[in-house]
This record gives structure tokens, sequence and C-alpha cells, in this order.
């Protein structure tokens, strides 16, 4: 870039005069004068549109949620009834839809939604443990539900459900029990430009010095090196500091999420060492043992140009359109929503969490660190008795039944545990009874092409499948 004048350097970045004057804090006779070359534009500035220029919108990234599917039209709400035609007669990649009924249930089994019908718009990019995929939410939401409609997600994790909402122009609502996920999800609804983020970035670096202290968390050597670590410190303190004086914006919360999602990895794209993917950090013993193992010592990273890095990966197909400023996010338990209206929502999609399966606790004690809060205080839920988990299910669906609109939906995505020896729909038919939904079938999206309908019973304990099971109910009068 650097052959390029001032002028071609604008231009390729994409960034009007307008935006140079407000983000960049230039006067306008100024730039006036930058451009006819009479004077020197600052540094910051140039970086700023050297970076912006470098930054090639990834435009087969936007196809999530962007375009209307061949056998449906986005927009066209369907009924309950509609969307059980639909699916028994789903054959758009030539496989026709298996239907069997077990228990009183009956099931559509297709590989309704995979990653090579579409590509999910980077945005989502944000790693947490037992997240769905971005196709998952968009089949609901395109076909049950019209623009400006409330899609929530009361296990939210990571936001999937509510970013995809954004993005179909879909009103987000949300909620999680763990303080971790808003955070992750509220900078991508809120999204700040990425001229201010490099802005912001920009004096975050140029107000660090090395510290002469020591560490106070000397533990943290295990994953960090020493300037590395005196790094992340730094940020942690200055977000803390941020949200105690209440200054924190959506820059701040941008640059936040990104630290909590690059903090562990195994790649040089994160701040640590080698260490257990992104989404699960593990502990500082098993740490030292990993080191020892590799014989490896944590190198120093660039804290501030990893940051950068993947805020371009996360915006490369990013549209202010999906940006979304009439959001919903609470923090609590999804048994006791009291932030939500009565008859305010029109589908959920979620996935809750699945008896033992996950210790989410034991996965974010880092970045819960890192974010200045105890997570040993949170009360994840973890069931191990299946009668605890319905008890837990019921309590949340009179929840629903108090928030979802009559004629509204509920896609409950419920995975598969103990190698199927309980399958967890079956739990679900339990939980609802007595209240205001019909159950109106079990969905399996399963990605082989070879299974047949025998595979989905207790009898068979085949593993290794990458299925999702989704229970669909819809809010009936009552
Ligand atoms: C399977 S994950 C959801 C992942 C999400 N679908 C996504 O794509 O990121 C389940 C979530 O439930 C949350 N959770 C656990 N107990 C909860 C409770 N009682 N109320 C609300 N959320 C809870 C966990 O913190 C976790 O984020």
């Amino acid at each position: 870039m650097e052959h390029l004048s001032f002028v071609d350097l604008q231009a390729s970045s994409g960034i009007t005069d307008e935006a140079i004057t407000q983000e960049f804090s230039i006067q306008p006779s100024f730039l006036d004068e930058i451009k006819r070359g009479e004077k020197e534009a600052p540094a910051h500035l140039i970086n700023s549109l050297t970076i912006l220029a470098d930054f090639q919108p990834d435009k087969k990234c936007l196809d999530t949620g962007s375009q209307p599917t061949s056998d449906t039209q986005l927009d066209q709400k369907m009924s309950g009834q509609d969307f059980l035609h639909f699916l028994e007669s789903f054959d758009r990649i030539g496989r026709k839809t298996e239907i069997f009924e077990r228990n009183g249930l009956k099931y559509y089994v297709n590989d309704f939604w995979t990653a090579r019908q579409r590509q999910s718009n980077r945005i989502h990019e944000i790693s947490y443990r037992a997240c769905f995929k971005a196709e998952l939410p968009s089949f609901f939401i395109e076909r049950l539900t019209d623009t400006g409609d409330s899609v929530f997600d009361p296990f939210m994790g990571r936001g999937t459900t509510l970013v995809q909402a954004a993005i179909l122009n879909r009103r987000p609502v949300g909620n999680d029990i763990n303080p971790l996920s808003k955070m992750l999800v509220e900078p991508r609804l809120d999204t700040p430009s990425f001229s201010k983020i490099i802005e912001r970035l920009n004096a975050l670096e140029s107000d660090y010095t090395l510290s002469d202290e020591q560490t106070s968390n000397p533990d943290l050597l295990t994953f960090y090196h020493p300037e590395t670590l005196d790094k992340i410190e730094y940020l942690r303190d200055y977000f803390i500091d941020r949200t105690a004086t209440g200054l924190i914006d959506n820059v701040d919360s941008w640059i936040r999420m990104v630290c909590i999602n690059r903090l562990t990895g195994h790649s040089s794209g994160f701040f640590s060492v080698y260490t257990l993917p992104p989404n699960q950090a593990t502990s500082v013993k098993r740490q030292k043992k990993i080191n020892e193992k590799r014989q490896q010592t944590p190198d120093s990273r660039d804290v501030f140009a990893i940051i950068l890095k993947k805020t371009k990966s996360l915006l490369s197909a990013y549209d202010q359109n999906f940006h979304s400023s009439d959001y919903i996010l609470s923090t609590g338990s999804a048994n006791d929503l009291a932030t939500l209206k009565d008859d305010s929502v029109d589908l959920i999609v979620t996935s809750p969490p699945f008896l033992d399966i996950v210790d989410y606790a034991q996965d974010n004690w880092l970045r819960s660190w890192f974010a200045g809060f105890d997570i040993g205080g949170v009360e994840i839920a973890i069931h191990k008795k299946v009668e605890d988990w319905v008890g837990f299910v019921r309590t949340c669906f009179v929840e629903f039944s108090r928030t979802v609109k009559t004629g509204g939906f509920v896609a409950f995505e419920v995975g598969e545990v103990r190698n199927k020896s309980v399958l967890l729909e079956e739990c679900v038919a339990e939980a609802v009874q007595g209240l205001p939904f019909k159950l109106l079938g079990v969905m399996i999206n399963d990605q082989k092409f070879s299974k047949t309908s025998n595979s989905w019973g207790v009898s068979n304990n085949s593993k290794g499948t990458n299925t999702n099971r989704i229970v669909l109910l819809e809010r009936i009068d009552g």
C-alpha cells in the first residue's frame, strides 16, 4: 500500500471524508490539505486506512440467512401444519424424508441443513461449548417468523440464534445464566464500526507500558509468556475499570469479546501457548503436563495484532444492516424470565444444558477471570438424574407458555446423550404434559445418507453420527 497516494488509499479503504473527520478527530480543512499533499497525514490515520484498504469483505459468507432457499420464500411465515408438510416433502438435496413413529412421537429425518448447503456468516465464529451451527436457527427463523418478529433463546450461549435473528432482520431476544454469554453476544448485535475498533485498539496500545510489578497471577504463566500476561492483565484492568465507572461502550465490549475468545487455543492466533481449543480451559495442573509433554514454554504474543486479526475475520462479511439496536438480553435462569413480557415471543430456538455432559463452569474459569466475575457463584444447571432434568425443563416451559404468543413455536434442540440410552425428546414430551403446547414432532437432522429409521431408536447404539434432534412445539390456546 506504500506506493498509494493518500487520496488512493482513502478510496481503497472505502472511508468517507465525513467518517475521517468524525472518527479520527481531523478538521475538514486539515483533511483538504492532506489530500492536496500540503500536509502529512497522521500515522494513526494512515495505519487505519491501510488496514481498512486491506479488508476485503468475503461475499460468499453473506449467504446464510441473506437469501431465501429455493423451496421457501423468506418472510412467508408457515403454519405448524404447513411446516410439517414441508418437512414431509423436503427433498432439496435429493433425499426423501424418513418418517416414523415411536412411543407416540412422530419423527422426521433428513439432511435439513448442512454446511454443504450454506456457509454461515463469520460473525458467528466465537467458540462456545455445545453451541449449534447457525444453519439450525436459520432453518426455523426463515420459515416460522416474519421480519420484525421476536426470536428468543433462553439458553443463548454464544448467541447463535440471536445473531442469526439479527442477520434475518428479526428482533433478537436472549438469556443465559452465565454472565459471559451477554459479553459474547451483545457486541455482535450492537456492533461498532471497524474504524472505531482500530482507533480504540491503537489508543490502548499506545497507552500500554510494560509493568514493573510481578504478576499477581503467577499460575497463569503456565499459559502465557510474562509479557503477554502483562498485556492481558492491562486489558483486563481496563475493562473492569470501564465497567465500574460506567464508561464501557460498544467498542470496549467488542474488544473484550475478542479477548475472551483469544485467551486460549491451539495456534499462534491465540494469546496462550498450545492448549485445548478456545471453548474449554484446562486446569493449570493439566496445562503443566501438556507443556512438559510437548516440551513447550509460552512465547510472547502480539496481543493487539491478534485482536485486530480476529476482528477482521469476524467482520469480513458484516453488513451494517445486521446491526440491531432493538434487542433484549438478560442474565438469569431460563425458568424465571422476569424481564420478558407475557405473549412477547414469536419463536424460541434453543438448546438447554443436556443432563451432565458439559461442565460450563470448568470450561469457563479463565474466561470468567478475565471478565472479572467468579463463575463458581453462578448456578449453571447440571442435572445428573433424568427426572431432575425433566423437572427443570418443565419449569422452563411454564415460563415459555407465559412468554410465547399463541400460535408461536418452540424448537428445542436436545442432542444425544448417554449413547442414546436416554431419548431426551421423550423427556421433553413428559415435561410439557398439561401445558399449552402441542408437540408437532421431532426433527432429526442427519448428515449421513446411509441411515434408516431404525437407527434412531434405543436399540441402536452406533456412535459418531453428526445429528441434531429438535423437538418442535406450537403454543396453543390455554
Ligand atoms: C447447549 S448451551 C447453548 C448453546 C447455544 N445454543 C449456542 O449456540 O451457543 C446451554 C447454555 O445453557 C446455559 N444455562 C445453564 N443453566 C441455565 C439456566 N438455568 N438458565 C439459563 N441458562 C442456563 C449455559 O450457560 C449454556 O450457555
